[in-house]
């Protein structure tokens, strides 16, 4: 770029920046977060900055709309003091890390600012520690799941720039989830399967990605979960014996139906067995 391309480029950003609903609070960003600049970041290298200006320094080369839409999201609220973009916060900074020298920097002489995803250059646990620091509830959570084990990215599930976080709504949940569990993104095409590709359920709707001490990341163990909304009485499988016909609650009928769910529906993701109506094989 030229010289007189970035200024143009700069105040362009910059109009467009006035014309959020964070305008004016990059300038107004407090001298003490910055000037504790140094030592706050934990993950970052001692030598390095906070740009003094936070967001306004970024937005000169980094004004593209779908990096924007972050001011209309709770990350961007500049009301709330806990938001990266609240007052006294390090806006860009606190997810990207101290980036003065990137700012500054030319062509291969620009070092790299904290980047988010399995793809990126910045470790995982780097990346991770950036929104723990905010995050400490997911932290408890997060450490002993197998998300955690097998080295995921907060950002590989969540989207921090996007209007609306892909994890809030069923069908973009489902989608990213079956982008890496391809068996259970073929199973949920199948004829016989739960309501997810409707939008109706979403994959929390049964586990719990941030952990869980239950075997399949569940948010409950078996008969329980499905009991929260499938009701027990009346169950066909129940059996036929003397005191235990349909409804009459006989002590076996506990037995049948405190037994795991999963012992008879078994393809709990989906079905395409001619007789899978009921998810059993
Ligand atoms: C003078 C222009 C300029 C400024 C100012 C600037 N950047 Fe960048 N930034 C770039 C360029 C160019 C790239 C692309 C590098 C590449 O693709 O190899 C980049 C890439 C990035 C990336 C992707 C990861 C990487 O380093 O390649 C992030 C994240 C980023 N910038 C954040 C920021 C933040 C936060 C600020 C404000 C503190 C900022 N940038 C200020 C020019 C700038
Ligand atoms: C400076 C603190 C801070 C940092 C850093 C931070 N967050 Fe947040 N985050 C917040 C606040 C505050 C909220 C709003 C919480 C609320 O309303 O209860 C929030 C909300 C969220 C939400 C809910 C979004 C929604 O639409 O409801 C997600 C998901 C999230 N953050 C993930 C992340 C991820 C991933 C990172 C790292 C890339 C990160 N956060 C970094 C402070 C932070
Ligand atoms: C495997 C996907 C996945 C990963 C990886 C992941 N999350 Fe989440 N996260 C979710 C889902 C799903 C929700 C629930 C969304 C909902 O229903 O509101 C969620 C919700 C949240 C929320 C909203 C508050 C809450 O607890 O409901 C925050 C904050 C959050 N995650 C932070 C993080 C952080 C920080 C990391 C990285 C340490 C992370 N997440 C990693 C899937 C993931
Ligand atoms: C809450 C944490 C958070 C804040 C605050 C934040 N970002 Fe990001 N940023 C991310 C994450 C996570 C990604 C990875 C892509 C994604 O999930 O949206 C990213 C990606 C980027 C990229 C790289 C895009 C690419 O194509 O690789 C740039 C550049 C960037 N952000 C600049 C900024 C600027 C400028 C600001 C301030 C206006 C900012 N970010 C504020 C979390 C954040
Ligand atoms: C109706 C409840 C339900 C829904 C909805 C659901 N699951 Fe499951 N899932 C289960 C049960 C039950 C298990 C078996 C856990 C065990 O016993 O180890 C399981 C196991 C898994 C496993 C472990 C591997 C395996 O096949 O045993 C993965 C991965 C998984 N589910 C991913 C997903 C994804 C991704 C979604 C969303 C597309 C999803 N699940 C939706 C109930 C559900
Ligand atoms: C970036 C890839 C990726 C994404 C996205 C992802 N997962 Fe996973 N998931 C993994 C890996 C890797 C493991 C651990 C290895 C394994 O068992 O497959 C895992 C493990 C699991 C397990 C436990 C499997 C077991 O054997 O007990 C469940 C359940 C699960 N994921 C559900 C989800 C749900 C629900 C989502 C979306 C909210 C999701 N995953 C998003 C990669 C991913
Ligand atoms: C969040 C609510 C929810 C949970 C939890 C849940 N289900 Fe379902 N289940 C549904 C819905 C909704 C349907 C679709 C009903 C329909 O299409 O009429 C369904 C359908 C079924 C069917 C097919 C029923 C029929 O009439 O053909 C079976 C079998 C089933 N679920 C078993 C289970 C098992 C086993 C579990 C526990 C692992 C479970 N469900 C957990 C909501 C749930
Ligand atoms: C001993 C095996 C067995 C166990 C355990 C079992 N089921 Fe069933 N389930 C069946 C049979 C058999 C049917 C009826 C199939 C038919 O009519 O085609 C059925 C049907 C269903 C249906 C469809 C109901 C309808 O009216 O068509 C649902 C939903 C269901 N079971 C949920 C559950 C839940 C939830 C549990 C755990 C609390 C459970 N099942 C435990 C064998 C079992």
């Amino acid at each position: 770029m030229s010289t007189a391309l970035v200024r143009t480029a700069a105040i362009l950003a910059a109009s467009l920046f006035l014309a959020l609903p964070g305008a004016g609070l990059a300038a107004a960003a407090s001298g003490d977060a910055r000037a504790g600049a140094a030592t706050t970041a934990g993950t970052a290298k001692p030598e390095q900055a906070y740009s003094r200006r936070g967001a306004d320094t970024c937005i000169a080369c980094h004004e593209d709309q779908a990096l924007m839409t972050i001011f209309r999201t709770p990350h961007g609220a500049p009301n709330d003091p806990r938001s990266p973009f609240g007052a006294g916060q390090l806006q860009c900074e606190s997810c990207h890390g101290p980036s003065d020298a990137h700012a500054r920097g030319r062509g291969k002489d620009r070092p790299d600012s904290i980047d988010f995803g399995r793809g990126a250059k910045t470790p995982v646990k780097v990346q991770n520690a950036m929104c723990l620091q905010c995050h400490q509830g997911t932290a408890n959570h997060w450490a002993p799941s197998q998300h955690a084990g097998a080295e995921l990215s907060c950002a590989d599930c969540h989207d921090s720039h996007a209007l609306h976080d892909p994890m809030k709504k069923a069908v973009s949940q489902n989608e990213t989830c079956t982008n890496c569990h391809k068996s259970q993104h073929t199973q949920g095409a199948m004829p016989f399967r739960h309501p997810l590709a409707e939008g109706k359920m979403a994959c929390t709707s049964c586990h719990a990605p941030h952990g869980s001490t239950n075997p399949g990341m569940l948010k409950a163990r078996g008969p329980f979960l499905c009991q929260t909304c499938h009701q027990a009485s009346g169950h066909p499988s129940l059996p036929f014996g003397p005191n235990n016909l349909p409804g009459a609650g006989g002590p076996n009928t506990a037995y049948v139906v405190a037994g795991n769910c999963q012992n008879c529906h078994t393809q709990v993701h989906g079905s395409n067995h001619p007789s899978g109506s009921k998810l059993m094989r």
